[in-house]
């Protein structure tokens, strides 16, 4: 019997590629998502690359009821990876309330669910922005964590802390929080990739975007920042390598092999990259031109931010693999996938 894990969030970006890497690695998924910032689609694409296609739930996981049914009807789970919230940082500046009601609400029923249906592991998807602008690069696990610069991340930041509780007043429970960098790129069978909803937020879907000529012109949000080409730093980590990262945790945590029931991992390369250096490096493994204009700086973007990945490395037992021009490729790649389906 396949070991059950609940990906919720699973028709999500960062969600479908490690539903991937989990039936890859011979686990059921099951999927639970409300489809409010995703398609069902995705459900193909994942069949199409693994040939298998998961068990799908639509629930809106932060309305307890259908949380409840949810558990009701799948009481053999062995693990949830908690992928499920809003995460459009502008979009939460202008709607806090919503961000803290979806992502927090969502998180306590899961946590809620698993006393209740002795579910002992939960991988969280947590963020960088929780360290804010740090002052010390690169970033550690013990780099302290500093006012986040949007409501988004600061429910990453909560949900960190009502894990920590919850896991220390209910010791048969366990957690690893994943902070994350930056995630980009797709599958290399562009069947699955970033699917922004909208105007993208994001750097790498709004460069494939222009590429595409869906969008007229890249605007580079600053270039008179303290970096040595004035553009900000981020530690730009391969989607697929993150996916892994998520695999890796569940098995740490089925194998009892944590040092304390709630352990948290910085999820990146440890290499930090320049805006400008990523236009130079989609330029170079794409040979199509990015139109771009230098304009004002974005309110709350952190100047420099990438990861000292040494603990993730050791001790977690994982590490970033592919390679940036491979990465931003594969993002290429999936855009012009999705030229080709809408013209279906
Ligand atoms: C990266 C760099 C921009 C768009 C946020 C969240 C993080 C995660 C990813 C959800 C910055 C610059 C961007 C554009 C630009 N959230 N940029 N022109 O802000 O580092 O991280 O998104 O998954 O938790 O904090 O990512 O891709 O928006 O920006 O110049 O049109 O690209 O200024 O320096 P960010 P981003």
């Amino acid at each position: 019997m396949k070991k059950q894990i609940l990906v919720a969030g699973g028709t999500g970006y960062i969600g479908s590629h490690t539903a991937v890497e989990l039936q890859n690695n011979g686990f059921e998924v099951i999927i639970a998502d409300n489809l409010s910032n995703s398609k069902i689609e995705v459900l193909d694409g994942i069949e199409s690359i693994t040939g298998i296609r998961p068990i799908f739930e639509k629930v809106d996981l932060s309305v307890i009821e259908e949380t409840e049914a949810f558990f009701k009807k799948y009481p053999n789970l062995e693990a949830i990876i908690h992928f499920a919230a809003n995460k459009a940082v502008g979009e939460s500046v202008a709607k806090p309330l919503m961000y803290y009601r979806n992502n927090l609400n969502s998180l306590m029923n899961m946590l809620e669910a698993m006393k209740e249906h002795n579910i002992p592991n939960l991988v969280f998807s947590s963020s960088c922005t929780v360290y804010g602008q740090p002052d010390k690069l690169p970033v550690t696990e013990s780099t302290p964590r500093k006012e986040a610069e949007s409501p988004y991340g600061n429910t990453k930041s909560i949900s960190e802390d009502i894990i920590r509780d919850t896991v220390k007043a209910h010791p048969n429970l366990n957690g690893i929080a994943l902070r994350y960098f930056n995630p980009i790129g797709a599958h290399p069978s562009a069947k699955i990739g970033e699917l922004p909803l909208g105007v993208p937020n994001n750097l790498i879907p709004f460069i494939t975007q222009t590429v595409a000529g869906i969008r007229q012109e890249l605007s580079v949000f600053g270039d008179d920042y303290n970096t040595p080409d004035g553009s900000c730093i981020r530690d730009y980590i391969n989607v697929v390598d993150l996916a892994k990262a998520h695999v890796v945790a569940i098995e740490r945590l089925l194998m009892n092999k944590q040092n304390s029931n709630y352990e948290y991992f910085n999820v990146g390369t440890g290499e930090g990259v320049s805006v400008l250096e990523i236009i130079e490096g989609f330029e170079r493994s794409t040979g199509e031109k990015v139109p771009h204009k230098i304009v004002a700086r974005r309110p709350g973007d952190v100047e420099q931010i990438y990861a000292d990945t040494s603990f993730a490395n050791k001790s977690l037992g994982w590490k970033s693999e592919s390679t940036l021009d491979d990465t931003l490729l594969s993002a290429w790649k999936w855009q012009e996938n999705l030229k080709k389906e809408e013209v279906k």
